[in-house]
């Protein structure tokens, strides 16, 4: 049976290295479409956890994991020797910045080292991790050329984006488009194919660089349309007009106009992060990514402002912020989700502890956080503890947080996501 027909019949073993908030979702939709798919993973409590039917993604239904693994759709192991048995092998593995804020390619190089000793004739391999252009060309076929295999005949070798939006309800794996771009023309043919059956559309592209571009291009714009409203916010500020009433006003124009909303920072795996893989990259064609350096430097900026802004407002009480009891509410870098990566509330926390303030925090999906090697653990959030507070600053807008119960209990609440705009009070400082 030629791989087309088992990708078409859902005949194919498929393979997903790499069980994470990418990862998983993937292979679930895969499963569920039929195919028998089996998640390869180093981290042997995840794999514990698949084998048992058990889900660690909030947004996947814990129901559909114990069924798929009941059924035998959806295996795991941390065994790469099971690749040899596989017909399609897709990599998520992470991509994030060493100290040097440099690209850290050694999970997907990590990964094709323990794939390449088993792959077969006939496989198609899929690189997803977010990556600068020319990765999946510089690291996979040289690594498939050693085996006598020649790319686009004897294995097939593509690149696709993720394109995940945790928490979104609206779009999902199925409903987003997905590009695809392969080696050879072949290559880009049998992956488009093989994501046809999950989703909606696939939108082929010429190379995997150009795909490697386009996921660049789509977090690149977030990140400079961000930190285009975070320093229009600080104008505003100083000029007291507000911000979010001007975002509002605007998003009004039918066209040319995307409202982006300030906050408190970057935060998760991929907007504070992919950008400067390609300013990396293109300091070795003697190009420097102005556009990608200063919104950096706006979004980085952010804790600091936010902490001068809860220095502020405590100044207006009459407190210093050496001694004030600060309650964090939110730490996950975005809301109804439970990931930290990257979150801005780490930062704060940081800072905040740097000026002696005696900061604790509350998030409904986070029990525990570690900052700069102390642990926190979410504290539970009653009218009591929020009297007993200096200031309350609302750092992610989980959706079921009770507010009213803080602006009514809390001495001051500092908000950086203006989830408080139906409230009105005394108490209330908005960034
Ligand atoms: N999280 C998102 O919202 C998102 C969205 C779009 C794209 N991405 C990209 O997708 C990629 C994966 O991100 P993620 O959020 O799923 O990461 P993650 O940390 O949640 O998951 C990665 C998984 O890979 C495993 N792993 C690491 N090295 C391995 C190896 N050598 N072999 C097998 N398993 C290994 C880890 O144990 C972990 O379970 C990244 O490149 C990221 O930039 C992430």
């Amino acid at each position: 049976m030629s791989l087309e027909n088992k990708i078409t019949e859902k005949k194919a073993k498929i393979g997903i290295v790499g069980l994470g908030y990418v990862g998983l979702p993937l292979a679930v939709e895969m499963a569920n479409v039929g195919f028998d798919v089996i998640g390869i993973d180093l981290d042997c409590g995840k794999v514990d956890m698949i084998s048992k039917g058990e889900n660690y993604i909030p947004d996947l239904d814990g129901d559909v994991i114990k069924n798929l693994a009941r059924s035998g759709h959806l295996k795991a192991t941390n065994d790469f020797r099971i690749v040899s048995d596989l017909d399609v092998v897709i990599i998520c593995v992470p991509t994030p910045l060493n100290r040097m804020r440099e690209p850290d390619t050694s999970y997907v190089r990590g990964s094709i080292n323990s794939i390449s000793s088993h792959l077969k004739k006939g496989q198609l391999l899929i690189l997803e991790s977010t990556s600068y252009p020319g990765t999946t060309e510089e690291i996979i076929p040289p690594a498939v050329k050693k085996l006598d295999f020649e790319v686009g005949k004897d294995i097939f070798v593509a690149f696709s984006p993720e394109r995940v939006d945790p928490g979104n309800k609206k779009y999902s794996i199925k409903n987003t488009p997905k590009v695809v771009g392969g080696v050879t023309k072949n290559c880009t043919r049998i992956a488009s194919l093989l994501y046809a059956q999950i989703v909606d559309q696939v939108v082929s592209v010429s190379s995997p660089k150009t795909a490697e571009m386009t996921k660049l291009l789509e977090n690149i714009f977030r990140c400079v349309n961000i930190a285009l409203v975070n320093e229009i916010m600080i104008l505003c500020d100083r000029m007291d007009i507000d911000v979010w009433e001007v975002v509002k006003a605007a998003s009004t124009k039918p066209f040319g106009f995307m409202p982006f909303y300030p906050g408190p920072g970057l935060g998760g795996h991929c907007i504070p992060i992919d950008p400067f893989y390609l300013s990396w990259k293109a300091k070795e064609y003697n190009f420097y990514t102005e556009f990608i350096e200063l919104a950096g430097k706006v979004n980085q900026s952010m804790p600091y402002y936010v902490v001068d802004k809860i220095m502020d407002a405590l100044n207006s009480q009459g407190k210093p912020l050496n001694g004030s009891k600060v309650l964090i509410l939110g730490v996950a870098y975005k809301n109804d989700i439970n990931d930290t990566r990257e979150s801005p509330a780490l930062k704060i926390i940081e800072l905040l502890g740097e000026k002696e303030a005696v900061v604790s925090y509350y998030d409904p999906y986070v029990s525990e956080v570690e900052v700069r090697k102390s642990l926190f653990y979410s504290q539970p959030l009653n009218e009591k503890m929020l009297k007993e507070k200096d200031c309350v600053v609302i750092i992610t807008g989980h959706s079921v947080v009770d507010y009213g119960l803080v602006v009514k209990k809390a001495n001051l609440v500092v908000d950086t996501r203006n989830v408080l705009n139906k409230f009105k009070g005394q108490n209330i400082v908005r960034i």
